[in-house]
């Protein structure tokens, strides 16, 4: 069974395909972390994010890069999604995510086009949203528990930047694949959204 877990940037769609893949025994993937590898890479390496060019030769990131930490960084998913606005670069990153979905007993994966691009024919797709504001204060949130002085406004700015960029790029943008489920966490506790998105795979599979 292949599960697509798309929507925006703390939506929970992370959070919820994690819960997926445990309840059901399969293997996750966030996908995020594939771009926010390459990011990470281009600027370690001094490259410009914005050329196509130095993005996919930053695209042979070894694995245990994935593991690092800054990876996390509200920088690296900024540059991730310049980085990740290349065609070069998303297609030089989709062979690894579709032989992950392909392997025997199924996967999930989470991201932007997992139920459009990447396994258009997933047994299950969902589309995670909530609202910016909503989604803003559990960035910041998060980021204030790990120390971090940034203003809830300044990741509110961050967050819509973020939207415009992956909803306005012409390869591969998101948008709801025609027959994912959209499940609106933005009232939700965590328990309540990981029991309805189980309701929803159970009613497409
Ligand atoms: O999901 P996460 O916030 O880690 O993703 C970081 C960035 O990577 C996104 O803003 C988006 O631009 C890009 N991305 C993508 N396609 C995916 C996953 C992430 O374009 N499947």
């Amino acid at each position: 069974m292949i599960i697509a877990v798309d929507g925006p940037a703390a939506s929970g769609k992370g959070t919820i395909a994690r819960a997926l893949a445990r309840h059901y025994g399969l293997p996750h993937l966030d996908t995020g972390l594939l771009y926010r590898a390459v990011a990470t890479r281009v600027l370690r390496d001094g490259m410009d994010p914005t050329r196509e060019a130095d993005c996919v030769a930053a695209c042979d990131f070894s694995d245990t890069l994935l593991d690092d930490p800054w990876l996390r960084t509200d920088e690296a998913g900024q540059t991730a999604s310049i980085v990740s606005a290349h065609p070069l670069v998303r297609s030089a990153l989709l062979r690894r995510q579709r032989k992950f979905a392909q392997q025997p007993g199924g996967a999930v994966l989470d991201g932007r086009d997992i139920g459009t691009v990447i396994a258009p024919d997933a047994d299950a797709k969902l589309f995670v949203k909530a609202t910016p504001a909503i989604r803003a204060r559990r960035r910041h949130t998060e980021l204030a528990k790990a120390g971090s002085s940034v203003t809830y406004d300044r990741v509110l700015a961050d967050i819509r930047a973020r939207d415009e960029r992956d909803s306005s790029r012409s390869t591969a943008p998101l948008v709801m694949a025609a027959d994912a489920a959209p499940l609106d966490t933005s009232t939700l506790s965590i328990e309540v959204a990981v029991e309805r998105a189980i309701a929803l795979v159970e009613a497409q599979r």
